[in-house]
Order: structure tokens, then C-alpha cells, then sequence
């Protein structure tokens, strides 16, 4: 076992470092405030090769493995996890599910530009549509429904709460092709934003990560080509639940992200602020918070690396993913609110951050998959 980063991952360490220091954190407050996409930011991922990170060279990525996309999510959700989901959802659900189910002309004309986060010198990102109304956790109960028409599906329904929903340009949509086969009888396609019949409806106005573009989706008699289906008939619940596992990696990993950061400010503040005539950090209550923070950090950060890796090896990784996710966003929950209380009156204003970060940390628990959700995978593979 070798828990030695290699000299490449250390770059990625570092990059991801400056990149969140010197272009995420001026500005990451109004963003939050006024929930403003971070568009300059999103377009400087594409720049560093972080918008397809593990896709292969040949399809315009940058051939990385999943411990650095995993070093990367954290290093840049300790600043801005608005800017770090949109980079995780590209990286993980989209571009990881053409790269592996897409044809050789959807990888051409789709994942090339998605992993480059450009076409045409424009930003050019996608978006995962399995989340409906009534199928959140219960993700089989697709009401989306996709008839064949000979050469073309028809598709008609409504997708919540999509990530990247205004600014991506493509779609990965699940839709049911046969409600007979429940599901069995999902399929999934691409679509692009700018097709007769997609309808994206306003932003939502949400607690955290605010910052972040989320929609809800509509498709209105929309032609899709045959030629737009990813994987065989039938196969969309794997593929989205193939596609999810490693997205869990990434959420774990931002949510590692929003704790470390917290931490780090948490840290800072008890060496600075004193009470009863010492530093806080000083005080034992203090040090006790810091020293549970330190060692949950580490424990996630651990089960982060555990499941990239054995994604990296070619292993099932679909629990350790759950495992990571799950222990991960309950750590970002708990760290977050000690840091606010470590920082008192100061950690409830926003300038100090860390309001911020315990409200962004609480979608870590719920999207991709909630507690609840990560618990059941867990549960099964347990009781096996
Ligand atoms: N890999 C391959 N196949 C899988 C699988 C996996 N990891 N997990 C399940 N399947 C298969 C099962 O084997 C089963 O096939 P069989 O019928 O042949 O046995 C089929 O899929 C159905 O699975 P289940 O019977 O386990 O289905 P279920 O209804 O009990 O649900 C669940 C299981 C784990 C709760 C699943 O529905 C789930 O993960 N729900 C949460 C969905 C989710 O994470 N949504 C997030 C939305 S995306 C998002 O948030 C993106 C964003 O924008 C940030």
C-alpha cells in the first residue's frame, strides 16, 4: 500500500490549488449572493484540461486517473463548490458515460468538445437528466417517455433539478422507451439544448451552491435521431447507474472539498482570535473540535482515494463509491457547522465564508444519490 502522491497528481495538487486561490475565491461571495454561473471560472477548467480530465487523449482529454480528478474536486471545492460541481458533473456523468457506452461518431462529434469544455472557441458542457418530479431516489419511476418512430424517438417529459440545465449544450437524457419493462425500458439519449421542443425553465433559487446552474427540463415532441441513442435498448438504468457510481466519487469529493476548506479557515481563525486572554485554539474545547475535524477529514479523504482507485484498477467500485460519498457529505455537514461555531458571531456573516460552506455542504448529502440512497447500496452489498 502506497499512500505517496506521484509527482504528476502533486502538479494537479498544485494547479488545482492556484487555479481555485487566484481565479475561484475573488468573487465567490456575490456569485453566491446573486447566484451568478461562474462562467470565467468554468471556461479557465476548460483551459487546464479539467473539464474531461480522465477521458483519453484521443478523444481531447487529458488521460488523468480518477485519484487526481479526485485531488482536483478537492483542492477546488475548498473555494467554490458552485464552480467544482459543474466540473464533476462533466467529468463524471457525462463525458465518463460516452467515453464508455458512446459510439465511435458520438465520441467524435460530442465527447471531443465536452472534454475540451469548447466548440468553436465557445464553452461547450453537458448535463445528466435522470431526475424527474416524481423520480428522485426512486429513479426507475421515469415518467419521460421516448417512442420509436422508426428513425427517430419521440421524447416528451420533464426533468428536475439538472445541474449545468442552462449552460450546458448537451443532454444525456434517460427517458422510458417501454413502461412494460420497467427498468429495462429505459433507454438514453443525447440531445442538444438548442433543439424544437427543449424548454429549459427558470433557475432555481436554492440554498447552496448557488452559484451552480440548476433547471428543471422540458421536452415538448422532440425528435431525437436513432443515431443519438448511448447503449443498447433497455440498458439506460445501468447506464445511469454505472454512470452514478463514479459521480459519487467526485460528490465525495467535493464534499471532502467544502470540509478541508472550512477546516483550513477554522484552523486559521483559532491561531488569530483570542478569549479569556489566549488564543482559542488555545482553549481545549477548541482543539477538540479541530482535532474531530482532522481526523474525519482524513477518514473521507482516505474513502475518496479507496474508490478512485479501485476505479483506476478496473474493480467494482460502486460501493466503495457509496461508502465514500455517504461518510464524506456527513463529514462536510458536521465540519461546516463547527466551523461556524469555532468562528462564533463571525462564522454566521458572510464574509468569513464558512455560512457558505455549511450551506453548500447539505446538497452533497442529496444530490447524486442521498444518504439514504448510498445507505441502501451499502445495506444490499452487506447483506449479500
Ligand atoms: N450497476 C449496474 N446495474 C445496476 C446497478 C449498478 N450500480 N445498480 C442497480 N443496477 C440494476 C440492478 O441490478 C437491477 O437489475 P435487475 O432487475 O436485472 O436485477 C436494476 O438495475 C434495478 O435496480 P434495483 O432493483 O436495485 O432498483 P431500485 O428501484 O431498488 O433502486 C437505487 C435502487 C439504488 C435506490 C437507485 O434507484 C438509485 O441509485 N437511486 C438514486 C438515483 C440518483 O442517484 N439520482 C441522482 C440524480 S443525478 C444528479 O443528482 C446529477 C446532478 O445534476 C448533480
Amino acid at each position: 500500500m502506497d499512500f505517496k502522491l506521484t509527482e504528476e497528481q502533486l502538479m494537479i495538487r498544485k494547479a488545482a490549488r492556484d487555479f481555485a486561490i487566484n481565479s475561484c475565491l475573488d468573487g465567490v461571495i456575490e456569485r453566491d449572493e446573486k447566484q451568478l454561473f461562474p462562467i470565467e471560472q468554468v471556461k479557465q477548467l476548460a483551459d487546464l484540461g479539467f473539464l474531461g480530465m480522465m477521458v483519453g487523449e484521443a478523444y481531447g482529454g487529458s488521460g488523468l486517473d480518477t485519484i487526481s480528478y479526485v485531488i482536483a474536486m478537492e483542492e477546488i471545492s475548498k473555494v467554490d463548490a458552485s464552480t467544482s460541481v459543474c466540473m464533476s458533473v462533466n467529468n463524471s456523468l457525462v463525458c465518463w458515460g460516452l467515453e464508455h457506452y458512446g459510439t465511435a461518431d458520438q465520441k467524435e462529434k460530442y465527447l471531443k468538445p465536452l472534454a475540451q469544455g469548447k466548440l468553436n472557441g465557445e464553452l461547450y458542457i453537458g448535463a445528466f437528466l435522470l431526475s424527474e418530479p416524481e423520480a428522485g431516489s426512486d429513479a426507475t419511476s421515469q415518467h419521460t417517455n421516448a417512442e420509436d418512430k422508426g428513425d427517430y424517438y419521440l421524447l416528451n417529459g420533464t426533468k428536475n433539478w439538472i445541474t449545468n440545465g442552462s449552460s450546458a449544450s448537451v443532454y444525456l437524457v434517460m427517458a422510458q422507451t417501454d413502461h412494460s419493462k420497467g427498468s429495462k425500458g429505459i433507454n438514453t439519449f443525447i440531445v442538444e439544448k438548442n433543439w424544437p421542443g427543449v424548454k429549459v425553465g427558470p433557475k432555481e433559487n436554492k440554498m447552496g451552491i448557488r452559484g451552480s446552474d440548476t433547471h428543471s427540463i422540458s421536452f415538448i415532441d422532440v425528435k431525437v435521431p436513432k443515431e443519438n441513442q448511448v447503449g443498447e435498448n433497455g440498458a439506460g438504468f445501468q447506464f445511469a447507474m454505472k454512470t452514478l457510481a463514479g459521480g459519487r466519487i467526485g460528490i465525495a469529493a467535493q464534499a471532502l472539498g467544502i470540509a478541508s476548506g472550512a477546516f483550513e479557515r477554522s484552523v486559521a481563525y483559532a491561531k488569530e482570535r483570542k478569549a479569556f486572554g489566549k488564543e482559542i485554539g488555545q482553549h481545549q474545547a477548541i482543539q477538540f473540535k479541530l482535532a474531530d475535524m482532522a481526523t474525519r477529514i482524513e477518514a473521507s479523504r482516505i474513502l475518496c482515494f479507496k474508490a478512485a482507485w479501485e476505479k483506476d484498477n478496473g474493480m467494482d467500485y460502486a460501493v466503495s463509491s457509496s461508502m465514500a460519498k455517504v461518510f464524506a457529505s456527513e463529514t462536510a455537514m458536521w465540519v461546516t457547522t463547527e466551523a461556524v461555531q469555532v468562528h462564533g458571531g463571525y462564522g454566521y456573516v458572510k464574509e468569513y465564508h464558512v455560512e457558505r460552506m455549511m450551506r453548500d455542504a447539505k446538497i452533497t448529502q442529496i444530490y447524486e444519490g442521498t444518504s439514504e440512497v448510498q445507505r441502501i447500496v451499502i445495506g444490499r452489498a452487506v447483506l449479500k
